[in-house]
């Protein structure tokens, strides 16, 4: 081994060094975000969570605004949604807004997913 790194040209030796480091930083940053993205999940999968993100986009933001701003629906923003508990906004959309056009999405998402948007909300 010292033999090899003594017969390769500094360059060379430099550019593995450099290459390890790249690798490992990426790797834990990478592992970092990623983690932190899917976290408090409440064991739901990558992929339903990917679902999920989809539906607030394209059906919850098709009544509240694509950018959940408020339009037909009202702004789900943080401001908007201060002072309302999780308890509140779970029910709002598992059961919707009897004579309103919020609709009940208990047939179509979980405990768990509801969960997942409330939080996000
Ligand atoms: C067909 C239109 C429509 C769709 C689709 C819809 N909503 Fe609503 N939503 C409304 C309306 C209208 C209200 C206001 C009801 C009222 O007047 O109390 C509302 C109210 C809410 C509230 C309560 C807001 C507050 O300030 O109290 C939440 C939370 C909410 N919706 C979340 C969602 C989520 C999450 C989705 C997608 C899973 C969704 N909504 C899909 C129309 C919609």
């Amino acid at each position: 081994m010292k033999m090899l790194i003594k017969s390769m040209p500094n360059n060379t030796l430099l550019f593995i060094i450099a290459l390890i480091v790249t690798t490992v930083a990426f790797t834990v940053t990478t592992t970092v975000t990623t983690g932190i993205a899917f976290a408090n999940n409440d064991g739901l999968s990558k992929e339903r969570i990917i679902e999920l993100a989809n539906l607030l986009e394209q059906d919850c933001g098709s009544c509240h605004g694509s950018l959940l701003d408020g339009s037909l629906g009202p702004s789900l923003l943080p401001e908007a949604l201060q002072g309302k508990t999780k308890e509140f906004i779970k029910k709002t959309i598992l059961d919707g807004r009897p004579n309103t056009a919020m609709p009940p999405w208990r047939p179509l998402l979980s405990e768990a997913d509801v969960d997942w948007l409330a939080t996000r909300l």
